[in-house]
């Protein structure tokens, strides 16, 4: 049963408010993508596992005191725009490694091509968390969990920051296995495949580029 959690905290959806404003400038959106992702890390690694250590307080013995288990993760962003939601993750959680697939969308097809793959050499003992700030039609996200899956990763979870109706559809109907979190669900896909209030390019407003 495919699992679909959307953010309404409402730090985040101010924030997402900020992002998707044109007038923002390319360091604004950095910092905003960076504060969303750390955001929504605490909710991503709600289901940590804890186990109990004795631990001495200043005025006490105690024995159930939990911390971490020290499950391992990695994070995955998709390249390029999966790359701003690396550090606001990794300031939850510091000891992740990172991967990195490169995909980008061809602009007349609309379907992922590959361009770059980096993966920690463990990676198949860990949880996985794939980054990428849109999810449009789906194409790339569902590519890039179907590649870490043939590379026999099996525990996957997917954050993204906007989510057009198409693309959670189509990501929960490849991988019903795999968690998606998001902190916006969109209107719709325009015919260009953008999505519609979304935010524009991503990757482009990251980075500066266009
Ligand atoms: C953007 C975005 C996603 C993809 C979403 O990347 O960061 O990876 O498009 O679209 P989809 O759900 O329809 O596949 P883009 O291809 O523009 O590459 P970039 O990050 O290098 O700009
Ligand atoms: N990729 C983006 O960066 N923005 C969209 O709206 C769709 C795909």
């Amino acid at each position: 049963m495919a699992q679909f959690f959307l953010f309404d905290h409402p730090l985040i959806q101010h924030k997402i408010s900020m992002l998707r404003d044109k007038n923002t400038s390319t360091k604004e959106f950095r910092e905003l993508v960076q504060e969303l992702s750390m955001l929504m890390a605490y909710e991503v690694t709600r289901d940590l596992p804890l186990k109990e250590v004795t631990i001495e307080t200043p005025v006490a013995t105690t024995s159930t005191a939990k911390v971490l288990e020290g499950k391992k993760i990695a994070l995955v962003p998709i390249l390029r725009a999966g790359l701003g939601m690396v550090d606001g993750m990794l300031s939850i959680v510091p000891n992740a490694k990172v991967g990195h697939i490169g995909l980008y969308r061809d602009p007349n097809t609309l379907k992922p091509v590959e361009y770059y793959c980096k993966l920690p050499e463990d990676i198949v003992e860990r949880e996985v968390v794939v980054l990428d700030p849109m999810l449009a039609t789906g194409g790339s996200s569902s590519a890039a969990i179907q590649f870490l899956k043939d590379r026999g990763i099996k525990n996957i979870k997917f954050v993204c920051l906007i989510a057009a109706p198409e693309g959670a559809e189509r990501v929960m109907k490849d991988h019903p296995d795999v968690p998606v979190f998001c902190a916006a669900k969109d209107e719709k896909l325009n015919d260009h495949g953008y999505i519609i209030p979304g935010l524009g390019d991503a990757g482009d407003r990251l980075f500066g580029t266009n």
